[in-house]
């Protein structure tokens, strides 16, 4: 591990930020791109195909239930779930290989350093607007391979419960938890099966990286995430987002929106003000929300990336040929590396974004009590407790725990 130091100050909130972080360093990135190197290669062709298969789900959107039910059947909720974990499943590899291990493209609070710097930053100042509690405990859902919980972890003390669809991911994050001595937990659970396995007010945080682009339920998933919050605690979005400019009636943006939902990996279309409404309805007092990052593009970066995978399509491609590497790896490549124009177009007319940041807080109790928004039924809301967690390993939400001893206050996440 290599410590790095940053420092920058947010440009919308002026929030000071100066971070000391144990990150990656050059040997840890290059056997981290090997491990998932070595994976890919490995796939066998029923994987790679489903990885293509699932692709079907970014031509559709949760907005239109009929199409869903026509491509999908009646059970297209499982079936866009069993279509995430075959994307995630091989995506995570792909990304893993360059400087996208986890899974987002950050606000650009300083154009002068890395993606990765920045993602660090971003998370400093996501550790920062929680405003955490000593031993706090914080739930991340879509917590990708668990980086950005161990990061959490390191600033801020805090045990991180993070929650993902995709097995494999979960195995990477509690190895390289544990790895780091942080007893996080993590928890296979699909986000739109609901109530969440989670007893009331359990949590003193929340966050959520470039993954509610995957809820079918905005206000029913915000309601679920009122209920396992402490009065008193604040959320913190990132997501992506289609703005003011973006007129659904126009083809061309018609045109770019379906060449971006699958680069995103986005089935649902939030807007900044859909996002307030599910989190003002659930009960969520808003704190600030805005398009995040300098000038609040992201083009900059989309293009370094794009240069660092076409030239790794380009190195896939020769190696296919002369038959160093599986012919699946230019289909992986080009599949991953398709329209990445439209993106970098939408981003600089301002049609989408990435980066759109909500901080919310769930409000203190009143004298009246706690006003509770959850769509859930209070039966639901009371049916898990917290002790579905386990010492790094992580654990299938539908076995329900029974003691109510995990309610007691929550020791250091330090293992
Ligand atoms: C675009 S990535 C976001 C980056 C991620 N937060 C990270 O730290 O790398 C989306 C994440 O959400 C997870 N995910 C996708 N659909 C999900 C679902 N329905 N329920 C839970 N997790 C899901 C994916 O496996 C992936 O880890």
């Amino acid at each position: 591990m290599a410590t790095q130091e940053t420092a920058v100050v947010d440009p919308l909130t002026q929030t000071k930020l100066t971070r000391v972080s144990r990150q990656p360093g050059m040997y840890d990135r290059f056997s981290t791109a090997m491990k998932s190197f070595r994976v890919l290669k490995d796939l066998t062709p029923e994987q790679v195909d489903s990885f293509m298969k699932s692709y079907v789900i970014y031509d559709l959107d949760w907005a239109n239930e009929k199409q869903m039910i026509e491509v999908l059947g009646p059970d297209y909720q499982k079936k866009v779930g069993a279509c995430l974990s075959d994307y995630y499943a091989v995506l995570n590899h792909l990304c893993a290989i360059g400087e996208l291990e986890k899974m987002y493209v950050p606000p650009i609070l300083d154009a002068s350093v890395s993606v990765l710097a920045n993602q660090i930053l971003y998370e400093g100042l996501v550790a920062e607007e929680l405003q955490l509690p000593p031993n706090a405990h914080v739930l991340d859902i879509g917590c990708g391979r668990g980086r950005v919980a161990a990061h959490m972890t390191e600033m801020t003390d805090a045990k991180v419960t993070g929650l993902n669809i995709d097995t494999d991911q979960l195995a990477s994050a509690v190895a390289y938890n544990k790895l780091m001595g942080y007893s996080n937990d993590f928890i296979h659970q699909d986000m739109n099966e609901l109530p969440l396995p989670f007893a009331n007010e359990q949590f003193d945080g929340f966050y959520q990286v470039q993954a509610f682009s995957l809820c079918k339920d905005l206000p029913k998933l915000c309601g679920e995430v009122y209920r396992v919050l402490k009065p008193g605690s604040r959320v913190s979005l990132l997501d992506w987002a289609s703005l003011e400019a973006y007129n659904p009636d126009d083809p061309h943006h018609q045109e770019l929106m379906r060449a971006v939902k699958p680069i995103i990996g986005a089935v649902g279309t939030p807007t900044p003000e859909s996002m307030v409404a599910a989190l003002e309805g659930a009960g969520f007092r808003m704190i600030r929300h805005y398009v995040g990052g300098i000038n609040g593009l992201q083009a900059p970066f989309l293009e370094r990336l794009k240069s660092y995978f076409y030239t790794a399509r380009w190195a896939m491609q020769g190696l296919t040929t002369v038959g160093l590497l599986p012919m699946h790896f230019r289909t992986l490549f080009n599949r991953m590396t398709q329209d990445s124009d439209a993106f970098i177009e939408a981003d600089k007319s301002r049609l989408i974004t990435t980066c759109y940041h909500w901080v919310a807080e769930k409000p203190l109790r009143n004298a009246g009590g706690l006003k509770s928004a959850s769509p859930l039924s209070s039966e639901d809301s009371v049916k898990f407790d917290s002790s579905a967690s386990s010492d790094n390993e992580y654990v299938h939400a539908d076995t329900p725990a029974s003691s109510q001893d995990s309610l007691a206050p929550m020791s250091s996440a330090k293992a």
